[in-house]
């Protein structure tokens, strides 16, 4: 059976996502795959309860508890492995990993953006695409690399940017489609191997 370990910061609605969609499409029998961990580096994250009450193991590698970013991603790496992962999905993780680590997953780490990449790495995604007076926007699955947000592109969906739209608006409309691409993506690499 290939495991999957999820990463988490908040509410982990991307990873309830990618959850149902195992059961649902029942990707144990389909994929011999299952979701084997949800691992979040803030204690308090939302998506915790959530995965607990969907039967799923859930561990905490608190950031704060680490002297500095190499020790906390071994710790991370460390908890993650007792999982032997075929797939690390980092789901709304808003941590920077060393490149050490992500060489460690080399081609087989994902992430979700909230953007249309190459255009809006990093943070305030949505209120830049407004700022911007963008027509469109969206969200990107793809392959994580040492460059943030940079990994090849798997799959990506665009939304309209509407008059009147706010970042939390427009944030909302993005969600919708990130739970629909993300567990297909995620699917369609484990279906290749
Ligand atoms: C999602 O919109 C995801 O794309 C974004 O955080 C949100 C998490 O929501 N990720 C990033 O900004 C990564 N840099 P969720 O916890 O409900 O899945």
């Amino acid at each position: 059976m290939k495991h999957i370990v999820i990463l988490i910061s908040g509410t982990g609605s991307n990873m309830a996502a990618i959850v149902r969609a195992a059961e649902r499409e029942d990707w144990a029998a389909r994929l011999g795959a299952r979701v084997a961990a949800v691992i979040s580096n803030r204690p308090d994250a939302r998506g915790l309860q959530t995965a607990q009450e969907a039967g799923i193991a859930t561990a905490v590698v608190d950031h704060r508890q680490h002297a500095d970013r190499a020790a906390f991603d071994a710790a991370l790496r460390a908890e993650i492995d007792r999982h032997q992962p075929a797939l690390v999905v980092l789901a709304g993780f808003m941590r920077i990993l060393t490149p050490g680590f992500v060489a460690h997953y080399a081609g087989r780490i994902v992430n979700i953006h909230p953007s249309l990449l190459p255009a809006f790495p990093g943070l305030h995604t949505h209120q830049r695409a407004i700022d911007m007076r963008c027509r469109v926007a969206g969200a990107t699955v793809h392959q994580v690399t040492a460059e943030l947000d940079h990994g090849a592109i798997l799959a990506q969906a665009a939304v309209p940017v509407l008059p009147g739209d706010t970042a939390d608006t427009l944030a909302a409309r993005v969600l919708t489609q990130e739970h629909l691409i993300y567990p297909r993506a995620i699917a369609e690499l484990l279906s290749k191997g």
